[in-house]
């Protein structure tokens, strides 16, 4: 019998944690749950068959009593995001396969004027594959990742359907980003 650790399991130490610690004292701890799940080596097969396809977004698990829900992403080709924020929404992202560079963004003005924005970056790293990374509300990032790369992110609220904030560094601009409607 396998003994590697399954997305029920992960699903239910969350819960576990989440309860006991709340958000976001707990999302270490949660970041540490998602590592042992990055290291099942048939989590994509099983849940998104063999082989894994790739896949813009695929829901694997939902815990309505917390509303946490597991996404996964296969990109077939290499891209850069947006640097953005995920609205109220804390998201923990791991790396299944092949790494993802990671930057952190910290906002240096008030946001008093509207459409304004001035970042710097504050931190940069490799996520590799079995890695996770915590970002908590109101946390600013941006991604950068090669071709046949895979991902898990595991969300508190669904943020694919909340509005969320896209900045471009050097103009120095933010806009509302409503992902329900496809925008990122
Ligand atoms: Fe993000």
């Amino acid at each position: 019998m396998s003994t590697d650790y399954t997305l029920e399991q992960f699903l239910a130490d969350t819960r576990a944690t989440i309860k006991a610690k709340g958000v976001p004292s707990g999302l270490a701890e949660v970041r540490g749950h998602l590592e042992k799940l990055l290291h099942n080596p048939e989590l994509l097969t099983k849940h998104l068959g063999d082989p894994p396809p790739y896949t813009r977004l695929t829901t694997i698990g939902h815990d309505p009593e917390t509303d946490v829900h597991v996404l996964v992403h296969g990109r077939e080709k290499g891209s850069t995001s947006a640097v953005h924020d995920h609205g109220p929404c804390w998201v923990v992202y791991g790396n299944y396969k092949n790494p993802t560079r990671m930057r952190r963004w910290r906002r240096l003005d008030d946001g008093s004027r509207p459409g304004y924005a001035e970042l710097e970056l504050q931190k940069e790293f490799l996520n590799e594959p079995g890695q996770a990374a915590v970002f908590a509300v109101g946390d600013i990032h941006s991604i950068e990742f090669g071709d046949d790369t895979f991902f898990i992110r595991v969300t508190g609220g669904d943020v694919e359907t909340k509005q969320t904030l896209k900045f471009d560094v050097a103009k120095k601009t933010v806009e509302i980003a409503d992902r329900a409607q496809g925008q990122r």
